[in-house]
């Protein structure tokens, strides 16, 4: 397996006790952590980092894989000397934590897969992102965002929440078009990780939104059934279900640290 070059990601690193290493999904930025890290810092150590091309880390231009994101993250935690970390992935967040696991699972000490699916994409699914890509390098990022957001919230949140609508969105203009394109193609590439689901021993907790309109909760009971031991927390809301519903999503989180990070 070759590492590429890492680039160094801004981040932030909060609290004390256990390393807690929170990985955003796309095209999003730390900021997506907000209710976690201020509920999680008083218990653990929070390191929440902007991806590659995401919020105020660099793009450095071209595709940008998930081992690309997963080996500036094993930068970062080596940098940072964490050892181990709770590691919890949302959506591409969550196809990261697949690659970094597979590339050092001695970092990995508990897994939590938010809003994740371990398929790769369907050629129609590649064919779009590729779309995108062009509209996003060509239009800019404004363009994209009404393609794209829809499918990060709920139709309730959609309807009913003008204020998250527009945090979402003021998240997701801030990712430069060199680096929601890089992503998408990334994505586009990423292998399937079904197969090495049955080989995750560490203990792991999948949580999902039933009103997902990026992800079907079909895909997060396909990954409880093949890890051995994972739970599974059904709750409302959509793709971003931790902010949609940060008190129902806190609640599982905490409970699972409490119960195997501490
Ligand atoms: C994300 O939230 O990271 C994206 O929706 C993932 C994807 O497009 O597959």
């Amino acid at each position: 397996m070759t590492t590429p070059a890492p680039v160094l990601l801004a981040h932030d690193d909060l609290g004390a006790g256990r390393p807690v290493l929170l990985v955003h999904g796309f095209p999003l930025s730390r900021r997506l952590w907000a209710p976690q890290v201020e509920e999680l810092s008083s218990r653990w150590r929070v390191i929440a980092p902007d991806l590659r091309g995401h919020g105020a880390s660099p793009a450095p231009g071209g595709t940008c894989t998930m081992t690309h994101h997963a080996a500036d993250l094993i930068a970062l935690l080596e940098r940072a000397q964490t050892g181990p970390v709770a590691l919890v992935g949302l959506s591409m967040g969550g196809y990261i934590a697949f690659e970094l696991l597979r590339r050092r699972p001695d970092m990995v000490g508990a897994l939590v897969l938010a809003s994740t699916r371990a398929e790769a994409d369907t050629d129609q699914g590649k064919e779009r992102r590729r779309t995108l890509a062009r509209m996003v390098t060509e239009a800019g990022v404004d363009a994209f965002v009404d393609e794209f957001l829809p499918g990060l919230l709920s139709e309730t949140a959609a309807r009913e929440r003008p204020d998250l609508v527009a945090q979402v969105r003021q998240i997701m203009v801030e990712t430069s078009p060199a680096g929601a394109a890089g992503s998408l193609l990334g994505m586009a590439e990423r292998p399937a990780n079904t197969r090495m689901l049955d080989s995750i021993g560490v203990p792991t907790l999948i949580v999902a939104g039933r009103e997902d309109r990026a992800i079907p909760l079909e895909a997060a009971e396909t990954m409880q059934r093949a890890i051995p031991g994972a739970t599974l927390a059904r709750l409302g809301g959509g793709h971003l279900l931790n902010l949609e519903h940060p008190a129902e999503f806190n609640r599982e989180l905490v409970r699972f640290l409490h119960e195997h990070w501490t």
